[in-house]
């Protein structure tokens, strides 16, 4: 029998997040400069060490995956890696195996990720307007993702939306997005925009659009109760009474939901990033490379990491700008 993962502060790390790529077919612009250099594909842990990381960190007690990126469904071969972890949820030790994509290529993977057993999937999607989508992802199409939705919930997949709230940007969707959402029986979570990666001149206080303000109005609307339920993640909820919808918020900048994190984040060159807001991480490839025939070296690295987990993050918007500004991408990390 193998001790459970556990941090310095008693919390039980059962959720790995792996970016499988660094990459995306789209330039989200709270995300992603325009011209972004991406990493040289050579620097990537291959799909077999993927599954090696990850397989790893399964027997260590991680009981929940969520694949991500960049866009993790633009990997090469990323089927072959789905694959490779139904074996784990055949066997019981994983629970759930998940993803967070931007639904570009939803269409032609739905099915197949099904078939791998996958059951809910994440969609980032900030606006329902044909033009505004085009320039928040600066040159996605909205009709792909739509039908890629489509094709999700026809392959039996539970769709989750994520929008990021912007400020003079999907403000006046607010109703449309909650509507559209409650119609196709989808929840619904919005994020606070945080400051990840270095984009240049745009400046992301113009782009924060406090959830309390976004409650406020939501509540003008519907009667909300909150929800007790914490999923151990980040969210919160609400249910809207009159139409029994759930929906999320995700407040890194206003509420603090670190003492009960049980996640940590690996990147698709290796790195183990024991906190989203923080900048300490771990090689586990190094370790990983260490021994072909055993996962002893890796084993060690990963539970040497998790005793530095830290408290809590230093996101803070409330400072200078520049202060707790993340120099690291979200698409590196995996958000
Ligand atoms: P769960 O797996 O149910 O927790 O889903 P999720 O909603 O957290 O996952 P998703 O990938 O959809 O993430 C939505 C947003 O939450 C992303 O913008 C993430 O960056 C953010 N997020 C997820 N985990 C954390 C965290 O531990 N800290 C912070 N600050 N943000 C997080
Ligand atoms: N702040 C908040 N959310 C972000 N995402 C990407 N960059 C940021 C940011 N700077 C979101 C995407 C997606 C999720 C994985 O991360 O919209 O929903
Ligand atoms: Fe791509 Fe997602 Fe970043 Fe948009 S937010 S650029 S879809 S990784």
């Amino acid at each position: 029998n193998v001790a459970p993962l556990i941090d310095p502060f008693q919390r039980p790390i059962s959720y790995l997040r792996v970016s499988v790529t660094d990459r995306c077919d789209f330039r989200c612009v709270y995300c992603m400069s325009e011209h972004m250099t991406f990493l040289p594909k050579k620097e990537l842990l291959t799909l077999e060490e993927l599954d090696r990381m990850c397989s790893t960190f399964i027997g260590l007690g991680v009981e929940k995956l969520r694949i991500t990126g960049g866009e993790p469904l633009v990997r090469k071969g990323i089927m072959t890696f789905f694959n490779q972890m139904s074996r784990h949820l055949e066997a019981g030790t994983l629970k759930e195996l998940t993803l967070t994509t931007n639904g570009s290529q939803l269409q032609k993977y739905a099915g197949d990720l099904y078939a791998a057993g996958v059951r809910r999937i994440n969609v980032s999607l900030d606006t329902l307007d044909d033009e505004k989508f085009a320039k928040v992802t600066r040159w996605g199409r909205l009709s792909q993702v739509l039908n890629g939705i489509d094709a999700a919930q026809k392959a039996g997949l539970r769709v989750k939306i994520n929008a990021v709230a912007l400020k003079g940007f999907n403000e006046d969707e607010l109703n449309t997005i909650v509507d559209w959402c409650a119609e196709r029986d989808m929840d619904l979570t919005f994020i606070e925009v945080m400051p990840m990666g270095d984009l240049g001149n745009e400046d992301r206080l113009d782009q924060y659009w406090s959830l309390k303000d976004l409650r406020g109005r939501l509540a003008e609307r519907f009667t909300l109760s909150d929800l007790a339920e914490r999923s151990g993640g980040p969210a919160r909820y609400v249910r809207l009474e009159e139409t029994q919808q759930k929906i999320g918020f995700i407040t890194p900048l206003t509420h603090n939901f670190c003492e009960s994190c049980n996640r940590v984040r690996l990147t698709c060159t290796g790195e183990l990033y024991m906190c989203l807001g923080q900048e300490d991480m771990a090689d586990l490839r190094a370790p990983l490379r260490a021994d072909p025939d055993s996962n002893a070296p890796l084993e060690a690295a990963i539970r040497a990491a998790i005793e530095r987990k830290p408290k809590g993050h230093d996101f803070d918007y409330s400072r200078q700008k520049a202060d707790g500004q993340m120099t690291r991408h979200m698409s590196h990390t995996g958000g």
